[in-house]
């Protein structure tokens, strides 16, 4: 646990965030399998806070509602009416103090809009905030274009005076290059005294946050700066290019992280990783795959290409290819794919297989057992080293209920069969192809369930006399007309 433990996080996100023109408040939009929010919220979980509240405004129901869900010690303070940052500040501030809380220590200020923020760097800012006695450190960082942001004022000796919002800079204050992230460390008394003294003299008419500094500076305290090391950390999102650049960035930080723990991904740029999957050294990750949610690559696996997998857990040494998966198993050396479909419920056992145009949904297949062709596999329980014929349908649905087919080990099944659930066909059982098998098959027996064929002999002579049918079949010595049927 850190040694600079701070007091409280606030975390704002009240703005509506009109430049994403969206029906969703902006900080619930996802990158890598979380919201905005959800990414900031882990981040200064890191720090391990007495207190973490978040300011909601716009939308607050549909935000406070995900906190719940995400992170349920989170509180939230409302901010009904947006008057700025210095106000929300003060609402997070009174929310806590409503309840009981003291704030003698450090209270960090994040926004809910940087995503990309590190616990490592709100750490190092707290850091420095002690380490230099400051009552305010803002964590600053050099852009390429500083447009729209507040400029970090340095006076002579360096120190830091003041930071002016764009809309109300000189053009003198405009070409600094420093700007403000938005995310600071406090004293936590300080600040509740000084955002009492915050005007809204000011461009926008709202009470700034950044006019903390001036006057705590005025007032004879120290006010710092931490430069973060790579300024793309603090890209704040306020529309959906921004959106795409952040998951962009936070995608390859993630990418990076495999790679480093031993997976080969053979196209950092096609291949996209949500922030809680893990991964095993000598997984394999071919171009075009995403993997989401609670996925988990074992170790020597092959995924990919064009493959999306959701909260889906591959086996060591299992090959996946050009699949979707969702809540699915595929057991240690398993093969799926191309061109598999595995649906919630999906229990691939070891070296089993889903081959090629096969969806299965609700299914344990055993080990060995394999479903190689143009199947459909629903709601049903394959024993171990079965083979189930190209073209199968498990018959799982009446119109009204879903039933279960259970199908024993060693079974061989032929092609084109429909299993009319429920229906169990017993250990070591055959069936032949074609056939709709709708009763129990007992073990080692052949079930045969279709029509006899018979053959119309000379039916083309006959129906279809002059046609290439017919002179085929007469060059082939066939009947130039048949008896009648
Ligand atoms: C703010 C800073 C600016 C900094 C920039 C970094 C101020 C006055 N300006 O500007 O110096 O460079 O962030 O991105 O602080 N919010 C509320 N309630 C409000 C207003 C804002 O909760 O009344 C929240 C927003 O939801 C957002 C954050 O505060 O998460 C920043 O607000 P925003 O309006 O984006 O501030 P900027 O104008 O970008
Ligand atoms: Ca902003």
């Amino acid at each position: 646990m850190s040694a600079n433990r701070p007091a409280a996080v606030v975390v704002l996100a009240a703005g509506e965030g009109t430049r994403m023109k969206s029906s969703t408040p902006k900080v619930l939009h996802d990158i890598c399998g979380r919201t905005l929010v959800g990414h900031v919220v882990a981040a200064s979980r890191e720090l391990d806070p007495e207190h973490l509240v978040v300011v909601v405004g716009h939308g607050r129901e549909r935000v406070a509602a995900h906190l719940a869900e995400v992170d349920a010690a989170a509180r939230t303070a409302v901010q009904a009416e947006q008057n700025g940052t210095g106000h929300a500040v003060r609402m997070g501030l009174e929310a806590l103090r409503a309840e009981g809380v003291r704030l003698s220590g450090t209270v960090l200020v994040t926004c809910g809009d940087t995503p990309l923020l590190t616990g490592d760097t709100l750490q190092a800012l707290a850091d420095v905030h002690a380490a230099d006695g400051n009552a305010v450190t803002v964590l600053s960082a050099e852009v390429p274009d500083a447009t729209g942001y507040g400029r970090i004022m340095r006076g002579e000796d360096g120190a830091v005076t003041a930071i002016v919002e764009h809309k109300d800079a000189t053009d003198a204050q405009r070409a600094v290059r420093e700007i403000n992230s938005g995310v600071f460390a406090f004293d936590g008394e300080l600040l509740a005294d000084a955002l009492g003294k915050v005007s809204t003299d000011n461009s926008q008419g709202e009470e700034y946050l950044t006019d903390v500094l001036g006057i705590l500076r005025t007032a004879g305290h120290r006010v710092g700066a931490a430069v973060a090391a790579d300024h793309r950390e603090i890209l704040g999102i306020n529309n959906r290019v921004q959106l795409a650049e952040a998951r962009r960035l936070l995608n390859l930080r993630l990418v990076e992280r495999a790679m480093l723990a031993g997976v080969t991904v053979v196209d950092p740029a096609t291949t996209w990783l949500d922030a809680a999957v893990t991964v095993e050294p000598d997984a394999l990750v071919l171009p075009g795959t995403q993997l989401l949610g609670a996925t988990h690559l074992a170790a020597g696996c092959e995924v990919g290409p064009n493959t999306r997998l959701t909260d889906t857990h591959v086996g060591a040494g299992a090959q996946v290819s050009n699949t979707v998966a969702v809540s699915a198993r595929v057991g240690e050396g398993a093969s799926v794919g191309p061109y598999a479909y595995l649906r919630p419920g999906t229990e691939l056992g070891p070296k089993a297989k889903a081959g090629t145009y096969v969806e299965m949904k609700n299914a344990r297949i055993g080990e060995g057992s394999k479903v190689p062709h143009l199947s459909y596999v629903g709601d049903a329980t394959i024993g171990e080293y079965t083979n189930i014929g190209a073209a199968s349908v498990f018959v799982n649905y009446d119109g009204e209920a879903k039933h279960h087919t259970t199908i024993g080990s060693h079974c061989k099944t032929g092609s084109d069969n429909m299993f009319v659930a429920p229906v169990t066909i017993g250990d070591g059982a055959y069936t032949a192809a074609g056939s709709v098998i709708t009763r129990d098959v007992p073990p080692g027996s052949l079930a045969v369930a279709r029509g006899q064929q018979r053959n119309i002999e000379g039916w083309v002579a006959r129906k279809r006399p002059g046609s290439a049918a017919a002179q085929a079949a007469r060059s082939a010595g066939g009947q130039d007309s048949g008896d009648q049927v």
